[in-house]
């Protein structure tokens, strides 16, 4: 690997920065792609499977891919993201998990359906995920309670006072607040239109890495994958098709060095 791209944020079309890359060099990605109405960057047409085709070659084996993606709607939904995730397997990525990124606060009102609250994270492993620290949850209940025990030949359940788990592991919907505050407390970060919450993005780095590894995100944004790699003590590699954008994630990884160095 490259060390000069460690802890790095670039400009320019990710596909042409994997080409340069190692094979199988990233731990992790947790990443976001432009939206089907948001497709096109300073002219730029998305190309979709090019991006997937480098992922997988730059990935490690065991590594972790995380897509988190939702559908343009417009008078039905265009199932975009059904149509990556198919892709994905076919070229030999695993869908490890389908999971829930669901919004607490759902801004967006449709008139004849439901309002949409959620988006994918599509967990793709390369071969079998050589990590997976889970993150655990209290359980709701808790602390002694009477429990049936072994029934005896009488066919009574006899019951014993026994102590309930304190917690477990989360289930795969997560829930996080949107917007200032919620996505993160970085007023500059807004000025990126479609900014993912830090939360997430550490929730899926603390589960599918660990320290030192290296967390890549190939269409940055504002910077948020990055960020929360280097508060999380990985290594990380940004890159944005947008020198505006890549603008911002300096300013927010800046400012969490310094935080960081703090600590
Ligand atoms: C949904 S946004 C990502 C936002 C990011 N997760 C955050 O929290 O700020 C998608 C990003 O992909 C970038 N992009 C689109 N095509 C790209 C490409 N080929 N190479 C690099 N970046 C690209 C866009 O400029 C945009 O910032």
């Amino acid at each position: 690997m490259n060390k000069k791209i460690l802890n790095s944020l670039n400009v320019g079309n990710s596909i042409r920065f994997m080409q340069d890359m190692d094979y199988e060099c990233v731990d992790l990605t947790v990443t976001s792609p432009p939206y089907d109405n948001l497709r096109n960057y300073n002219g730029y047409k998305f190309e979709f499977e090019k991006m997937a085709d480098q992922l997988f070659r730059i990935t490690k084996k065991g590594g972790v891919v995380v897509w988190v993606v939702g559908d343009k709607i417009n008078g039905g939904r265009s199932l975009t993201s059904f149509k990556q995730a198919l892709y994905f397997q076919s070229i030999g990525f695993s869908m490890h998990d389908v999971m829930i990124y669901a919004k607490k606060n759902t801004p967006f009102m449709r008139s004849n359906a439901y309002t949409n609250g959620y988006e994918y994270m599509f967990v793709l492993s390369k071969g079998k995920p050589k990590t997976f620290n889970p993150i655990k949850e209290p359980t709701v209940r808790n602390g002694k309670e009477m429990l049936v025990s072994n029934k005896g030949a009488d066919a009574k359940n006899n019951k014993v006072l026994k102590e309930l788990k304190k917690e477990k592991t989360k289930s795969n919907i997560w829930y996080y607040a949107v917007g200032l505050g919620g996505t993160t407390k970085d007023k500059i970060a807004f000025e990126h239109p479609a900014v993912f919450p830090e939360k997430l993005a550490q929730d899926h780095i603390l589960s599918w890495s660990n320290e030192n590894d290296i967390v890549f995100d190939p269409m940055c944004g504002s910077g948020t994958t990055c960020k929360m790699a280097l508060f999380n003590n990985r290594k990380f590699i940004g890159v944005d098709i947008s020198k505006e954008y890549i603008k911002i994630a300096e300013t927010r990884v800046g400012q969490a060095a310094g935080l960081f160095c703090e600590r």
